[in-house]
């Protein structure tokens, strides 16, 4: 279906005003540049079907029209960047490549084109589980994804040698998305969509989970449940603020920091039973 789209210049002052009266109106999103005379443009998309546009005391309607519906991350892709992932990763998240890529010794490029399900591998809380993914023992290792998305964190930890990978994700674009990476980067990798009550009584060396901390505590001590006795869970997503909350949690489950990493307001774990501590 084609989109709505209206655009109103406002001072910016009131830019915080018209964008609550636009959210309230039902937009599906707005984007704001710089207009003339220091004014600000924002373009507020809406259903097609939506009916004629209010006014926005604040706000001068400029135009309105109607656009086709396409696909908008392939215009992401075709401008994405290559990037490096932890130590020994180059992330391609152009389709079908990014032009030349940079000379990157020693690192592997894991192909990952922007689609639907979160993550190319450029958040910090993806960064952050990456490079704890590095220094962890990973040969051979059983690795269960909590929350897949695009499959980053089991595509990397397969690269890196574990032995195999399971991943899921409660969002059903994500396992579509990720066998596609999969396949794109030569890994085998399970996928399904739902949640860690379909896993029974399965059990895994690793556990990678970045979720956000109110997604995270509720699942904790399943995913302890399903460690084998000496493994160890790489937690991220997580906002600073909210890492005592899951370390304490943690801690009332048996479980340890091994080690952590934080990079601007996100924080990341791993974490490990306190009795097989080496
Ligand atoms: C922050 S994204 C991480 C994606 C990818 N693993 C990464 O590191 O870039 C979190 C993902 O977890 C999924 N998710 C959230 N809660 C979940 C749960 N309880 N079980 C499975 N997936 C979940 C979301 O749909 C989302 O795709």
């Amino acid at each position: 279906l084609p989109f709505l789209c209206r655009t109103y210049v406002v001072a910016p002052a009131a830019e915080d005003d018209v964008v609550t009266d636009l959210w309230i109106q039902g937009t599906l999103g707005v984007s704001v540049e710089a207009a003339p005379a220091g004014q600000l443009r924002l373009r507020a998309y809406f259903p097609s079907t939506d009916g004629k546009a209010m006014v926005i005391p604040a706000a001068v309607l400029e135009t309105e029209e109607l656009l086709e519906d396409r696909d908008w991350l392939e215009l992401f892709r075709s401008m994405a960047e290559p990037f490096e992932l932890g130590e020994q990763f180059l992330v391609d998240p152009g389709e079908p490549h990014s032009g030349p890529l940079p000379a990157a010794p020693g690192r592997r490029l894991l192909q990952l084109p922007a689609r639907a399900a979160f993550g190319t591998g450029s958040h910090e809380s993806t960064a952050l589980a990456v490079e704890l993914l590095e220094t962890v023992a990973i040969s051979g290792a059983r690795v269960l994804d909590v929350g897949t998305g695009t499959g980053v964190l089991a595509l990397a930890a397969l690269a890196l040698g574990a032995g195999s990978a399971v991943a899921f994700d409660l969002d059903p674009a994500s396992p579509f998305d990720a066998r596609d990476n999969a396949r794109r980067n030569g890994l085998s990798l399970p996928l399904f969509t739902g949640t860690l009550a379909a896993l029974g009584s399965s059990s895994f060396d690793l556990v990678l989970a970045n979720l956000i901390a109110e997604q995270l505590l509720p699942e904790l001590k399943r995913i302890t449940e399903l460690l084998q006795p000496a493994g160890a869970a790489i937690l991220s997503g997580i906002l600073s603020e909210g890492g005592s909350m899951i370390v304490d949690q943690a801690g009332r489950l048996g479980f340890e920091v091994r080690a952590e990493r934080r990079r601007g307001e996100w924080a990341a774990f791993v974490i490990g039973p306190r009795d097989s501590s080496p």
